[in-house]
């Protein structure tokens, strides 16, 4: 069976990608916090910012990518949806497990152009964008027509956004339906209502992994 995942060209582009965010990415988040607490009452999401936020890759670490393949390889998903695909580096994982399922589809929604651009060319570069369809723009808008059911949701945007995403698509998702939460150690506080709502056992089984800055596995019963 093919590894996707583990083939020189997806290993060299992501190993690529990870250092480039790695080298990259401090110094943005600090001049964003910078210009926040300066001129945006510390307002990081301020649309001022949103020139300096195209520049940051904020992706998923590696670990959390190889959870998303073992998923998706496991599950085989007919339809998975994420919000938050920056440079591509989540959906190149997503897309390499989809390759070796031959089946399935990403559908990716993302707020800035320069990124969509960026990912679409990453996943090009590997062959792997027939998986994938990027929307460009605010996933409120974007994954309002997203046909169910949902197999997978991951939420990987803006934090603040992943309850009120959660549900208004919460109606395309079905019993067994996954939906992964990141970064919920780097966010605990603005992510408290989402981590209720989905360790409410009427409404989800929830598990909370400490792998990366933190991600919440949840089924929808
Ligand atoms: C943490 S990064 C995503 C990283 C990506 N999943 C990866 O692993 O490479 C968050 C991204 O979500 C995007 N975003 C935030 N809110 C959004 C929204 N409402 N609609 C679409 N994209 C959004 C941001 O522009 C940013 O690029």
């Amino acid at each position: 069976m093919p590894n996707t995942l583990a083939s020189p060209r997806v290993s060299a582009l992501l190993s690529r990608l990870f250092t480039e965010a790695d080298e990259k990415d401090p110094a943005v988040l600090l001049s964003i916090q910078k210009e926040a607490d300066a001129n945006f009452a510390g307002q990081r999401y301020h649309p001022s910012l949103t020139h300096l936020f195209d520049q940051a890759f904020m992706p998923v670490p590696p670990e959390v990518g190889q959870l998303l393949y073992v998923l998706i390889r496991s599950r085989r998903p007919a339809t998975i949806v994420e919000v938050g695909t920056s440079y591509g580096i989540s959906a190149i994982h997503i897309a390499s497990a989809l390759n070796d399922n031959a089946e399935g589809r990403l559908i990716s929604a993302e707020l800035s152009a320069r990124k969509v651009a960026a990912a679409r060319a990453n996943l090009q570069s590997l062959g792997l964008d027939r998986w994938v369809e990027i929307r460009q723009g605010d996933a409120f808008e974007t994954l309002k027509s997203v046909e169910g059911p949902i197999d997978i949701l991951f939420l990987d945007g803006w934090k603040d956004f992943y309850l009120p995403l959660l549900k208004i698509l919460e109606p395309q998702l079905g019993p067994g339906s996954l939906v992964i939460g990141d970064d919920t150690k780097l966010f605990p506080e603005r992510l408290a209502s989402y981590l209720a709502y989905v360790r409410n056992p009427a409404n989800y089984q929830s598990v909370d992994l400490n792998i990366g800055d933190g991600v919440e596995v949840s089924v929808k019963i």
